[in-house]
C-alpha cells in the first residue's frame, strides 16, 4: 500500500471538478482505495479525497477510531463513499475548526450543515445512505467539497479565524 504525494492548496489541479466513477472493477478501484487509506493513515489524516492524490474521480475516504490531531473527536465508522450526494437535514448550521492534508500546518473556523443525510456507492457499487451530525457531518462536507475544486479556506467567512495551528494552539483559540 504505497503512499501517495499529496497536492496542496496553490495547486489549480485541486480546484478542478471530478468526474463520477462508473469503474468499479476491482482492478481500478481497489489500487485507489488502498493508496488513500495509506496516504491518509501516514499522514494522521481522517479523510482524503482521491483528487487529493491526483486522481480526478468522485472518491472519498474516511474514518476514525482515534486521532492524534483531532483528541476530541468521536469515531466515525471506515467508509468508501462513491459518487457522493448530501442533503441537509434542516437549516441548522454549526462553526468548527478543520484542516486538510492538503492545508499542512494551519486550521480554519468553517461553518457547515450541522445534520445532512448523505448517499453514494461503496466500493463495490452498492448504494448506502445515512444521517448524520456534528463531526461526522463535517468530515463528509469537507472531503465531499474536494470533489467540486473547494477546500476549505474559502469556506472561512472570517479569515481572522484561520491560522498556522501551532500559533492557534499557543493562543488557545484552538485545541
Ligand atoms: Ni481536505
Amino acid at each position: 500500500m504505497p503512499e501517495r504525494s499529496v497536492l496542496r492548496y496553490g495547486n489549480p489541479l485541486l480546484h478542478q471538478v471530478s468526474a463520477e466513477l462508473s469503474d468499479f472493477s476491482p482492478a481500478r478501484l481497489d489500487p485507489l482505495l488502498d493508496d488513500l487509506w495509506a496516504t491518509m493513515e501516514a499522514r494522521g489524516g481522517i479523510g482524503i479525497a482521491a483528487p487529493q492524490i491526483g486522481e480526478f474521480v468522485r472518491v472519498v475516504v474516511f474514518g476514525l477510531e482515534h486521532s492524534e490531531r483531532y483528541p476530541e473527536a468521536p469515531a466515525i465508522p471506515r467508509t468508501v463513499l462513491i459518487n457522493p450526494v448530501i442533503e441537509p437535514l434542516d437549516e441548522a448550521r454549526v462553526s468548527g475548526w478543520e484542516g486538510c492534508l492538503s492545508v499542512p500546518g494551519m486550521r480554519g473556523l468553517v461553518s457547515r450543515h450541522a445534520r445532512i443525510r448523505y448517499r453514494g456507492l461503496d466500493h463495490r457499487g452498492a448504494p448506502f445512505a445515512r444521517e448524520v451530525d456534528g463531526f461526522h457531518a463535517r468530515v463528509v462536507q469537507h472531503e465531499c467539497d474536494h470533489l467540486d475544486g473547494i477546500l476549505y479556506p474559502m469556506r472561512i467567512e472570517d479569515l481572522t479565524q484561520f491560522g498556522f495551528e501551532d500559533e492557534l494552539m499557543r493562543a488557545e483559540r484552538y485545541g
